[in-house]
């Protein structure tokens, strides 16, 4: 980096810190944001405007315009190849769209960041197969998932040890693994394995969370208790489930939350699981199948 942009780049970062210390804007809710930090005052968690990803010429994404509000748990649905997942990789950085915005928060933009940075400014996502360390125990498994965090790691305080210790406590609580911290991962069912993964994704407390077809596989029970670990994390996360278990998404809108349809790379509808199952051009490309 020559002299001149390292000098330009702190000056934009003074003028940023003065601007936030002010107070003028409130940000976040009246605490100060640091250098880098996504700000949610406004109330929005992701805001995806025009995004066109090209493979080969074909748009798996055309133009896909979305906002997730803060706290929000927004179930996608869409045939296969709507492009669900490729919006996810746009989001994480592990594709890079032609064209188009996306914003995490009101000031982080996401197509400057790179995949590593994402997850590390709050952007966590599961992947359809989970990935745990099968000859750890489940306690190690979140414990490796806490060292991960340069945050953490940076710290050296043992107030901060009692912090993570209470932290691992309250995941495996959350994901119901309690009684099952000391068994090795390997011995785990499907679906308490994907649980150990989703705890190990909000060891690094994420505001959003990306989970691409989290109950595939799992047995009806699994399911059922995955949708109420996502309910209990509603409203501390914001949450985008893709999914193409309609009870799991019943479950998770409970008749009342929004749920946007995907279809050929953008937005077909978006509404109350009950209305748009009765849309006539959803019936058409996708539940009617
Ligand atoms: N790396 C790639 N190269 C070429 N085509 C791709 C690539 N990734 C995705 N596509 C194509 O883009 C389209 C959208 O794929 P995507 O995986 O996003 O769909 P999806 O909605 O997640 O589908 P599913 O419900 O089956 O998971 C598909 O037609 C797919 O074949
Ligand atoms: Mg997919």
């Amino acid at each position: 980096m020559t002299p001149d942009l390292l000098h330009a780049g702190a000056a934009a970062r003074a003028a940023w810190e003065s601007k936030n210390a002010s107070g003028g804007r409130e940000a976040s809710r009246g605490r100060l944001l640091k250098f880098g930090e996504p700000d949610f005052a406004h109330g929005v968690a992701l805001y995806l405007e025009d995004i066109t990803v090209s493979f080969d010429g074909f748009k798996a994404l055309n133009a896909l315009t979305l906002s997730i509000d803060v706290g929000e748990l927004r179930c996608i649905i869409g045939p296969n190849g709507a492009g669900k997942t490729t919006m996810m990789d746009c989001i994480t950085g592990k594709t890079r769209p032609d064209s188009g915005t996306a914003f995490f928060g009101s000031n982080i933009d996401l197509l400057r960041l790179s995949e590593p940075d994402i997850a590390q400014i709050g952007v966590g996502r599961k992947f359809q197969k989970p990935t745990v360390y099968e000859q750890l125990s489940v306690f190690e498994n979140l414990e490796l998932a806490l060292a991960a965090d340069r945050r953490v790691r940076a710290s050296l305080f043992s107030r901060l040890a009692a912090d993570q210790q209470a932290r691992i406590a309250e995941v495996l609580e959350l994901i119901h693994l309690k009684d099952e911290s000391r068994r090795s991962a390997g011995l785990l069912s499907h679906g308490q394995k994907q649980w150990l993964e989703i705890g190990m994704l909000l060891m690094q407390d994420p505001k959003l969370l990306l989970l691409d077809e989290p109950v595939a596989g799992m047995t009806d029970e699994e399911t059922e208790r995955t949708a109420e670990l996502f309910l209990s994390l509603e409203g501390r996360h914001s949450l985008v489930v893709v999914e193409h278990d309609m009870k799991f998404v019943d479950q998770l809108t409970q008749g009342r939350k929004k749920v946007t349809v995907l279809h050929e790379g953008s937005v077909l509808a978006e509404g109350l699981l009950a209305d748009v199952q009765r849309n006539e051009k959803v019936v058409e490309v996708y539940l009617g199948r």
